[in-house]
């Protein structure tokens, strides 16, 4: 079978398209082949050697997978049917997603919701999982449409063009904070109402407060920008660092606005990952998941995993594995 395998390069890894025998996979209950396998800046940083992301090498990278199951023991899941498998390790501690075949824990697999197919589940990804939890935990919060404008940064990413079209979907007022000015059309399509550069860096404590709820995917001085210019009572996700990983803010957005900072980790339990995926493909399907989704054949993923890491890349990149339709 066909992996893009992650390898040590020192204290990183770097990845590489290999051969390999089926047999040798991580062990888990559930055989999967892989149809489409989304690329995360997450694979991007591990298979460029940018970031320690592995912990057991080698190994298969890729953080998801859609495919069909092959054999499973657990009778709720028959050959042929078509599952969605994200986290619980796969790509960091056991065999990942970017590869023919993958194994997996079948407690952790989510059976395809009705209201979407396997390309459309891979178009929204982990990257579109973790938008919706972000924006179900934002509405757990309190941030109901009407209550102001949602900023997203990072917008023409994987997670935040997802973001974008969940909450403009829901009847939000969007800002998308991106750094490619030529991504305007794209994102006004997406649903964003605005479309503005990340402001400059600041000592203030405190801009006007504008922002009823965040998205963040970058981190660092994005992440301070909207904390300092969020409005009374609102609230933030935290979901990414493609910016950075220091957050060098102070209190005072928490304690004179009651703003709340909250953190966001896709790799959520059985059921939460179930409830989102259902909604997903109800109230938080965006009106067409894979409109700015692109397939890529398996020996174009360094070259897609380099835009990625640059900041280059604009929306989701989809290894095609090439099994029958998913
Ligand atoms: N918490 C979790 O469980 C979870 C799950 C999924 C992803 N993530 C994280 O969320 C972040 C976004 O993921 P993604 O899949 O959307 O990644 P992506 O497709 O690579 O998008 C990242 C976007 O961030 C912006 N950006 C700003 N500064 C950047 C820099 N220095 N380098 C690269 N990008 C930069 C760019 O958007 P603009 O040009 O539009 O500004 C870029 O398109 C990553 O940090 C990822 O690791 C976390």
């Amino acid at each position: 079978m066909k992996a893009y395998r992650l390898t040590a390069e020192g204290k990183l890894s770097h990845g590489a398209l290999s051969d390999m025998e089926t047999c040798a996979l991580s062990p888990g209950d559930t055989l999967i082949r892989v149809r489409y396998a989304g690329l995360n800046y997450k694979d991007a940083l591990a298979g460029q050697a940018r970031a320690p992301i592995a912990t057991a090498l080698p190994v298969n990278a890729g953080i998801e997978a859609v495919g069909e199951v092959v054999e499973s023991a657990d009778p709720a899941f028959a050959p042929g049917q078509v599952v969605i498998a994200h986290g619980m390790g796969l790509g960091v501690s056991r065999d990942g997603g970017l590869a023919e075949y993958v194994r997996a824990e079948s407690e952790w697999l989510v059976p395809l919701p009705e209201g979407l197919d396997g390309w459309q589940a891979a178009a929204l990804g982990v990257a579109g999982f973790s938008a919706a939890l972000a924006v179900d935990r934002l509405e757990g919060l309190g941030l109901t449409p009407g209550a102001g404008p949602v900023a997203v940064t990072g917008a023409t990413g994987g997670v935040g063009g997802h973001a974008v079209a969940m909450l403009a979907g829901l009847g939000h007022e969007v800002v998308a904070v991106t750094s490619k000015p030529e991504a305007e059309d794209n994102l006004r399509a997406l649903g964003a109402s605005e479309v503005i550069a990340p402001p400059a860096a600041s000592e203030r404590m405190l801009d006007k407060g504008r922002w009823a709820g965040t998205v963040d995917t970058v981190g660092g001085a994005p992440l301070v920008w909207l904390l300092r210019s969020a409005a009374p009572g609102a609230a933030l996700a935290a979901i990414g660092n493609a910016g950075g990983n220091r957050l060098e803010t102070s209190v005072i957005p928490f304690i004179l606005r009651g703003v709340t900072l909250t953190g966001i980790n896709a790799n959520a339990p059985p059921a939460l990952r179930r409830r989102i995926w259902h909604r997903m493909a109800d109230d938080l399907r965006p009106a067409d998941p894979a409109r700015f989704a692109r397939t890529i054949p398996p020996e174009e993923i360094d070259t897609a995993m380099a835009l990625l890491v640059e900041g280059r890349n604009t929306g989701r990149v989809i290894a095609d594995f090439g099994a029958t339709p998913a």
